[in-house]
């Protein structure tokens, strides 16, 4: 009888320590575990990022495995998050998965964690199907960490087309949140207060620069210009007008990255369009997904909310897919902390 391909994947490249397990490309669990410590600093604090890594990665694995059924013997491989990310963050996974993989004595497989978000569209449950992307496809990915419009041709080819030259799309969210003294991570509490402002309230910056690329520090510091002005006249300009600040934030947020992507589709006449990454579960850029598919005849992707941020079903899928072609790593292989596609 055929054995089944069953991975153990982890992910540790920022703040979410998670692990899942993958049975012939079928999900059986995915554990993630975030970091509250972090909340009162305003953003994730490295050193504190790798040690919760540390405390919660036996738990979270251990877990995983015992929602999946499966024993570890029965493992065939152990993939995990090779970057980019924190190093320390990286470093504490990348060396469980080591260990792991070199006591069972089975392989390796090492995963580009942006790769990882875009196969998320490829998860499957023996419950629940998949609305899979036709190859090739443009996947808009916005993180915490990165902003990039990516041509996907295959699951293990992958061309970054454009890309922000400074602040990607989750951090302009996340800092001008904090200059509003929301807390951390402001992106999801930016969209919650966005749904009753007025998105026409107040202009802010747009960047004009070249090609597929992207700009936020023009628009944050707008957005900070904004406030400083405003507060002189009115101390309580923040409190009395959140919601119509978050509002205009998010809409041109959105407005800069669909401006790029719809040119991107356009030039290259790709009409699949995918968007991946923790900004993904952004209603308003759900909503423009929806609105430009109906407008401009776009076939659309959009990930189920649990594989938006960081987690570890993600690298399960892209682990399986590079299980299938025979493509392991060597136990010495680093983590890498740079975009590397
Ligand atoms: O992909 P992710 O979990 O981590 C990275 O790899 O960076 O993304 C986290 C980012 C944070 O900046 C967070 O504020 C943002 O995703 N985010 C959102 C929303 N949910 C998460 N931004 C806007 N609206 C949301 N609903």
């Amino acid at each position: 009888m055929k054995k089944e391909i069953n991975i153990l994947a982890i992910e540790s490249s920022c703040d979410d320590t998670s692990a899942a397990v993958i049975s012939d490309g079928y999900l059986l669990s995915n554990v993630v575990a975030g970091q509250k410590v972090h909340e009162s600093y305003g953003g994730v604090v490295p050193e504190l990022a790798s040690r919760a890594h540390q405390q919660n990665i036996i738990p979270v694995v251990h877990e995983a495995l015992k929602q999946s059924g499966i024993d570890k013997k029965d493992l065939s491989a152990i993939a995990f998050t090779r970057g980019p990310g924190l190093m320390g963050s990286l470093m504490v996974g990348t060396s469980f998965a080591k260990g792991f993989a070199l006591s069972l004595d089975i392989p390796l497989i090492d995963v580009n964690h942006l790769q990882a978000h875009i196969l998320a569209h490829f998860i499957k449950t023996k419950e629940e199907g998949a609305k899979v992307p036709e190859f090739p496809f443009i996947c808009l990915l916005v993180s915490g960490g990165n902003s990039q419009i990516v041509l996907v041709k295959n699951p293990d080819e992958m061309e970054i087309i454009g890309q922000t030259i400074d602040d990607a799309a989750g951090e302009a969210f996340d800092k001008c949140a904090k200059v509003m003294g929301l807390p951390y991570p402001g992106g999801p509490i930016i969209d919650r207060l966005s749904k009753e402002g007025n998105h026409k309230a107040f202009t802010l910056a747009k960047p004009n620069i070249a090609d597929y690329n992207y700009s936020f520090s023009g628009l944050k510091t707008s957005f900070l210009y904004l406030l400083r002005d405003e507060l002189k006249k009115d101390p309580n300009f923040i409190e009395n007008n959140k919601n119509d600040l978050c509002a205009s934030l998010q809409y041109t947020i959105i407005e800069i990255l669909m401006s790029k992507l719809r040119k991107a589709v356009k030039d290259l006449n790709i009409k699949h369009v995918a968007v991946a990454g923790g900004v993904s579960a952004n209603s308003g850029l759900r909503n423009a997904f929806e609105d430009y598919a109906q407008r401009y005849k776009w076939n659309i992707y959009i990930p189920k909310f649990s594989y938006t941020t960081d987690n570890g079903a993600m690298v399960a899928m892209a682990g399986y897919f590079k299980y299938l072609k025979g493509e392991f790593c060597s136990i010495d292989l680093p983590p890498y902390s740079r975009v590397e596609m």
